[in-house]
């Protein structure tokens, strides 16, 4: 099948040379795109932001949760509550109480951000540290627990549709954005094995959400050895390096960390903004019309949203646009900032992606009316 454009690049009216650079003053530029940033796309330069709206009636809008005060504590992960998902992708927020019991997921494979906290993960490959800031994948059927160290908070990520797969990294080669060096895998070693033997276990296993229970009269997480190219393993986000251009603003998509069929999975990392003049210094107004887009806030200022933290989240659907704030304008007009600290978890969803009931407060619902300034 062709996948040439249907129209070749063409212009009305005043318009920049290129895409997020030298804008025709006064204007905003807003990037009507598909695939996600890599298909056919249009910018427009608009006389007012498109975020500029003065109300908005019906069910459509952008939204703002603080997961700070879900107070999702329990050993199992089976009991955190969905937060927003479709038939492809399920996320939750879970905070590990100690110990965890050995569960396995049936419904598909696992990505565990962890938000706050660190601790051993034991499961079928052996045994690992993880901390803060880190990602554990768990292939679809693996048996695992935690024993954490300092509980804290993880987003809980589940490809429902297929496995996760690392980005072809094009050009840029096959060592960035993290070298597979980087990836951490879980070790049999004198701890490992000091955990099996005869004491009675029950594994919880999650099928179609539904939760049984196995009972073995042994530890089954027994294993003495494995090969094979399928493995959990770790990424922290601190061994992700990012590309960056001093004159040109990078789409979201060159953060990719993780695809699965109908999403990815992007990490924003600490790196320097633009310094050209005429470069766009803040990420640009769009309406990806293809994605629903999901982010969650770990670490660091965010650069373009206000009063947004650590440990909150934000979902801007398909149908409308969205972009920076004003208070982050006058930032990047002022110069004031040339590198960002922020660190976020992006995920890109195909399909619609439906917010679960939450508890009262949780979601911040005055977000839509936030670009007002
Ligand atoms: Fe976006």
């Amino acid at each position: 099948m062709s996948t040439s454009p249907i129209y070749w690049p063409l212009a009305q009216g005043r318009h920049s040379p290129q895409a997020h650079a030298d804008l025709p003053a006064g204007s905003y530029e807003r990037e009507m795109g598909r695939d996600g940033f890599a298909g056919p796309a249009c910018h427009f330069h608009h006389a007012h932001p498109p975020t500029g709206w003065s109300a908005i009636d019906g069910e459509l809008r952008p939204r703002a949760f603080d997961f700070n005060l879900l107070s999702a504590s329990d050993t199992c992960p089976w009991s955190a509550p969905l937060l927003l998902g479709n038939r492809q992708l399920a996320i939750r927020q879970w905070r590990a109480g100690q110990p965890t019991p050995l569960v396995r997921d049936a419904d598909g494979d696992l990505l565990l951000f962890v938000h706050a906290g660190a601790g051993t993960l034991f499961c079928d490959w052996g045994r690992l540290d993880y901390r803060d800031g880190d990602y554990l994948l768990l292939p679809r059927g693996a048996l695992w627990r935690l024993e954490p160290a300092t509980p804290g908070p993880m987003l809980l990520i589940e490809a429902i549709d297929g496995r996760y797969d690392l980005p072809d990294r094009g050009l840029l080669g096959r060592h960035a954005l993290f070298d597979a060096a980087c990836l951490r895998t879980p070790v049999i070693d004198d701890a490992f094995l000091a955990q099996q033997g005869d004491t009675p276990t029950a594994v919880r296993v999650k099928r179609f959400d539904r939760v049984s229970t196995l009972r073995y009269p042994f530890n089954p997480l027994d294993s003495i050895g494995w090969h094979g190219d399928l493995c959990a393993f770790a990424l922290n986000w601190r061994d992700i390096r990012p590309v960056m251009s001093h004159r040109y603003h990078l789409p979201p998509t060159v953060h990719a960390t993780f695809f699965a069929p109908g999403f990815m999975i992007s990490t924003f990392v600490p790196r320097p903004l633009e310094s050209d003049p005429g470069a766009l210094k803040l990420p640009f107004f769009h309406s990806n019309d293809d994605y629903d887009e999901f982010i969650f806030y770990h670490a660091g200022e965010f650069m373009s949203r206000d009063h947004i933290y650590p440990g909150m989240a934000t979902l801007h659907p398909t149908g409308l646009p969205h972009g920076p704030h004003p208070k982050a304008f006058a930032t990047a007009a002022a110069g004031a900032r040339a590198f960002t600290d922020e660190v976020a978890v992006m995920v890109d969803s195909r399909k619609p992606l439906l917010v679960a009931p939450l508890p009262d407060g949780v979601e911040w619902t005055a977000y839509a009316d936030s670009w007002k300034g």
